[in-house]
This record gives structure tokens, C-alpha cells and sequence, in this order.
């Protein structure tokens, strides 16, 4: 039996998803636990890509289970459209459970995602993926959220949805917003609630039984933990725990359980949307690393913020999700390179910072403290075990891991499943 969490370690779209295909080789269930369809986890398999945004990456196994936990909020027509585009490609979703208990997002979260983003001036703005994730976590909190178990019961469901739109529509006109629609939002409502009725699990239950049973599971993080609502760059993060604490309320497993956390790291940073980031590269270097690695959101398409590997907030973050192997991607992407640098430390206002400050006031004048070490200049992308990698790439590796304090477990040297190995 094994229970193992993996999450993203920096701001997301590390290459969690190509890391868990691979993982979920020996694994019998993989659970998401956090987040919602701004998630966009790639996959590439033979010729073959898919984005996965709310299902699970274990579902290219046809003997894994895949949950969609109590802990994500759940767009049924994201989830519809997601599951028919894998059904159309010959891929089965008949291992696909979406918890009873996740909320949902509703057209008026949607709605209100883009309004609010467009009332908050230059400098304040999230850069959020307009998916509605954070308008549905607030109306989780306030109570007033619709979850997945109301789908099986049309005409209750059809009374909460209407009530609380006619709220949102009041809010939208009063703000001299567009409203919404309400009889042609619930007629595609309807059409999606039947379509995921038998879909619809207690899957807490289902978790429980599996991890009794000595089941393999592997829970699928989302984001990264530098986008966590507690822990992360706040207010500039998405809306939920991306961190491993997060596995345990988003699953209802007991973190009794828990025995390993994989970090997904990629060789450098990246950011998608607003927010500091301390080690980002204006300019011809910047653009030269998004070029190589080709970093655009699997989600929104948005060109990513790229940058050096940033020790500092890495170390945090392996720190927060008590990580203890980590899975290091996209180390092909700096094989051109004649120098590497690893920031190691802050410099603000002229003083040195070993830890990553908790105010994202202060991250913004970060001046980053680089070690820099010679770049291997040779291709790695047909590398397959550690000894076969050039002597300079290891070096940068093992660098890398003392300063965040944690073991490599894997290392990912292109997109494809076949381009990974483990230590
Ligand atoms: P996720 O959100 O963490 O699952 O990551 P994304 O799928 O959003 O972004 C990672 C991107 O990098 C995808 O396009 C992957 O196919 C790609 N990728 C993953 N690992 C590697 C790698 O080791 N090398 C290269 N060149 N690309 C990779
Ligand atoms: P994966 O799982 C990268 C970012 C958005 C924005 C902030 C809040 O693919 O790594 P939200 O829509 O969640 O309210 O937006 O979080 N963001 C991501 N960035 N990868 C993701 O997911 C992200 N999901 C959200 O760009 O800055
Ligand atoms: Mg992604």
C-alpha cells in the first residue's frame, strides 16, 4: 500500500500532469483534492497530447480510479464538454467519480470572476483564469453553495439555482453589468446534470474503503503552492489549498495515511498572471527561456512569466508540503544555456533575506542573489538514467536539491511519458 500526495511546488504548471501519468504506472486510484478547471495538466503519451482540467490524469490507465473530490468546485459544463472530448478520442471515463459533496460553479460565478477582475485597477488585478473558481469557494464559505448531490434531485436543484442567480442578476444590474438568462442557463444545466448523474459518488466513502484496503493512491494536486490562499503570494493566488494539508480536507482521508509528498519542480520558474515574482527575466532572456520551453497556459493560452530557479521560495515551499522527493521537469529546456543561475537569497532595501517574506509588498523589491554555474550545453532530452546525464546538469541538480532540502526522485527531460526516469 502506498498514499502519496504530489503538488506543485512553485506557481503552477510544473508538469504535475505528465509527472502523475507516469506515477500512475503502478497506482490504484488518483484523487483530485483542490482546485477547479483553471487547472490545465498536460499529457503527452506517443504522438498523442491532451489538457486535463477537472479529470484526473490516472484516467489514460483503464484500471485506475480517478476522483474528482469533495474539495475541487466543479463546472458541470466544463466537466460535460472534458469528458465527452476524451470519450470522442477513445479514451473511457467509466472510472470517473465526482464527489457528492464538491461544490459547483455556476454561471454567475463565472459572471462575477470577469466583473470583479475588471473593477480592480492596474497593480491590484489577479489575472485569474475567469473560470469563476473564486466566487464559487466564497459561496462555498458563505454557505450559500450549490454541490454536485443537488444534480440528482432536478426540481430542488432548479428552485436553489434560480433563487440564487436572481441574486447575482441584482448584483450585475446594479453594477450596469449584463445579467444573466436564467431559463437558457438552466436548460444547458439540466442537460448536464443528467448527463453526470452517474457519476455522482460518495466518494469519501469510496477513498476510505480504498485505503483500507491497502489500495495505492495518489492524489493529484493542482496549481502550486506558491498560489495556496494560506501560504502563498497572497492576495495574488487562486482560492483553495494547493499545498498537501489540502489533500486530507479535499478527500476526506485522514492524514494518518499520508507516508509520501512528491514536489514537482520545474529546473526554472514560471508564473501565469499578476502577482510579484521575484526572479523574473524581462527582456531577451525571459523571452529566449518561454521560446525553449514553450510556455503558454495549457489553460487561457496566456505567454508565461519566465525566470531563474528561485531557491529562496522553492526551500518555502518544499517547507509548507513537507516534501521529501521531489520531481524535477523541464531540464531539457536549459540545455542551450551557457550559464544557469539559482537564486539563493533576497536582497530588499539593501538587506539579506534567507526565507521568503509572508508580504507580497516586500516581494516586489526583491533583488535576487544568484549563484551562477556553467551551463552543459548538450542536448538531454534522450537521457534515461542519472549516470547518462552530462556532469554539469548533475551538478545544477544536485545544487538545486541541497538548497531546497529535499531528495530527486524523478527527473523529466521532455514532455513525453518516455522522457523520465527515476533515481
Ligand atoms: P501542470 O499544470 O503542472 O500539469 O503543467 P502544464 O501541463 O500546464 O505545463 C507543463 C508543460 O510542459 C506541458 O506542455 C508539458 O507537456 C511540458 N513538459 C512537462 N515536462 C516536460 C519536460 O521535462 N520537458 C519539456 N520540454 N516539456 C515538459
Ligand atoms: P495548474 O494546475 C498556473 C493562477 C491564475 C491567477 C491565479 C488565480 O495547471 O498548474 P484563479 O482562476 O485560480 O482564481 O486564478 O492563479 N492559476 C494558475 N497558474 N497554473 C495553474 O494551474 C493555475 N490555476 C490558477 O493565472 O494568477
Ligand atoms: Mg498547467
Amino acid at each position: 500500500m502506498s498514499v502519496t500526495v504530489l503538488v506543485g511546488a512553485q506557481w503552477g504548471d510544473e508538469g504535475k500532469g505528465k509527472i502523475i501519468d507516469v506515477l500512475t504506472r503502478d497506482v490504484d486510484m488518483v484523487i483530485r483534492f483542490q482546485g477547479g478547471n483553471n487547472a490545465g495538466h498536460t499529457v503527452e503519451i506517443g504522438d498523442q497530447k491532451y489538457v486535463l482540467h477537472l479529470i484526473p490524469s490516472g484516467i489514460f490507465r483503464p484500471d485506475t480510479i480517478n476522483i474528482i473530490g469533495n474539495g475541487l468546485v466543479v463546472d458541470p459544463l466544463a466537466l460535460q464538454e472534458e469528458m465527452e472530448g476524451l470519450i470522442k478520442r477513445g479514451i473511457a471515463v467509466k472510472n470517473l467519480q465526482l464527489s457528492d459533496k464538491a461544490h459547483l460553479i455556476m454561471p454567475y460565478h463565472k459572471l462575477m470572476d470577469a466583473m470583479k477582475e475588471g473593477q480592480l485597477a492596474e497593480g491590484k488585478k489577479i489575472g485569474t483564469t475567469k473560470r469563476g473558481i473564486g466566487p464559487a469557494y466564497t459561496d462555498k464559505a458563505d454557505r450559500c453553495g450549490i454541490r454536485a448531490l443537488e444534480l440528482l434531485d432536478l426540481a430542488e436543484f432548479r428552485v436553489h439555482f434560480t433563487e440564487q442567480a436572481e441574486k447575482y442578476n441584482r448584483i450585475f444590474a446594479a453594477a450596469g453589468q449584463e445579467t444573466l438568462d436564467i431559463d437558457a442557463e438552466w436548460l444547458q444545466l439540466k442537460a448536464a446534470a443528467e448527463y453526470l448523474k452517474p457519476y455522482i459518488k460518495d466518494t469519501v466513502l469510496e477513498v476510505n474503503q480504498a485505503a483500507r484496503a491497502g489500495k495505492n493512491i495518489l492524489f493529484e494536486g493542482a496549481q502550486g503552492a506558491l498560489l495556496d490562499v494560506d501560504h502563498g503570494t497572497y492576495p495574488f493566488v487562486t482560492s483553495s489549498n494547493t499545498t498537501s494539508g489540502g489533500a486530507c480536507t479535499g478527500s476526506g482521508l485522514s492524514p494518518r495515511y499520508i507516508q509520501d509528498v512528491y514536489g514537482v519542480i520545474k529546473a526554472y520558474t514560471t508564473r501565469v498572471g499578476e502577482g510579484p515574482f521575484q526572479t523574473e527575466l524581462h527582456g531577451p532572456e525571459g523571452e529566449a527561456l518561454r521560446k525553449a520551453g514553450n510556455e503558454y497556459g495549457a489553460t487561457t493560452g496566456r505567454p508565461r512569466r519566465c525566470g531563474w530557479f528561485d531557491a529562496v521560495a522553492s526551500r518555502y515551499s518544499c517547507m509548507v508540503n513537507g516534501i521529501n522527493k521531489l520531481a524535477i521537469t523541464k531540464l531539457d529546456v536549459l540545455d542551450r544555456l551557457p550559464e544557469v543561475k539559482l537564486c539563493v537569497a533576497y536582497d530588499i532595501d539593501g538587506k539579506r533575506y534567507e526565507e521568503m517574506p509572508s508580504d507580497s509588498r516586500l516581494l516586489y523589491k526583491v533583488k535576487p542573489v544568484y549563484e551562477t554555474l556553467p551551463g552543459w550545453m548538450c542536448s538531454t532530452d534522450h537521457v534515461s538514467c542519472w549516470d547518462d546525464l552530462p556532469e554539469k546538469a548533475k551538478k545544477y541538480l544536485r545544487r538545486l536539491a541541497e538548497l531546497v532540502d529535499a531528495e530527486i526522485g524523478i527527473v523529466s527531460v521532455g514532455p513525453n511519458r518516455s522522457q523520465t526516469f527515476e533515481l
